[in-house]
């Protein structure tokens, strides 16, 4: 069994560089593995990727890329550039968008000796229910639609993908054990919902199989985020 810390990210979900690094510190020994997203990345650019690295941190870049083939590889090389961990983009922006951000960043990473980064698909926002994704013409199931893009990012290169806990036995049906799953949507029994609609708790995703849970308002909205992680870290130890 991997440690929590290993399976662990958590979301610096705030515009405010000093304070994304406040909860990096504060983390020091708990958390291994940061997301930066779009709010913090919009805000503060790259320079707090090189101040979550200088600390000796990894970085998940949660910038869900989704644009023409071209400027997608283009962002992708970017990524790989600045070191980070793990990068994700749409899988609705389609395969030859996805193949050729894996290629080019597989011929970068050889050509310049750079660690590779992981590359992610995401399936469908786990903010999103059944009947939203029929509001945007697709007609069938979720659980279908989540499998059908794991099954083409997977096709096209990718290292796995975004997804509910929910799906991740369908995925791993279709794309096999060594397929990262990462799961955001993550709820503890005792913190709400909010804007996610496919949640999972800590130790029902990790019961499921997912390699990577990303931890966002279960811990930074709460009272005591130290303590609510604590908690949380205990639950999947005893998963
Ligand atoms: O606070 P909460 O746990 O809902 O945060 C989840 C984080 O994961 C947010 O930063 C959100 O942008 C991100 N995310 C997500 N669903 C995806 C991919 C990323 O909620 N499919």
């Amino acid at each position: 069994m991997k440690q929590a810390k290993e399976r662990l990210i958590l979301a610096l979900d705030t515009h405010e560089k000093v304070y994304a690094l406040e909860i990096v510190d504060r983390f020091d020994g708990l958390i291994d593995i940061f997301k930066v997203g779009l709010e913090l990345f919009t805000s503060a650019g790259p320079s707090v990727i090189e101040e979550i690295h200088k600390r000796g941190k990894r970085v998940f870049l949660d910038l869900k890329f989704h644009d023409i083939p071209n400027t997608m590889a283009r962002a992708g090389l970017q990524a790989a550039r600045m070191g980070v961990f793990m990068f994700n983009v749409h899988s609705s922006s389609g395969f030859e968008a996805m193949r050729r951000v894996a290629a080019d960043v597989v011929e970068l990473c050889l050509k310049e000796n750079l660690n590779r980064p992981r590359m992610l698909g995401v399936t469908v926002l786990t903010s999103m229910s059944q009947d939203e994704l029929k509001e945007l013409g697709i007609q069938h199931s979720l659980k279908t639609q989540v499998k059908h893009l794991a099954a083409l990012a997977q096709k096209a290169g990718l290292d796995g993908v975004v997804a509910s806990a929910q799906e991740i036995e369908a995925i791993r049906g279709h794309c096999g054990e060594k397929f990262i799953i990462t799961t955001p949507g993550i709820r503890p029994s005792w913190s709400p919902p909010d804007d996610q609609k496919r949640t999972v708790t800590p130790r029902k995703a990790i019961h499921l199989g997912a390699d990577f849970i990303v931890l966002g308002r279960a811990v930074l909205a709460q009272p005591d985020p130290v303590k609510a992680l604590e908690l949380i870290t205990l639950e999947i130890m005893t998963a």
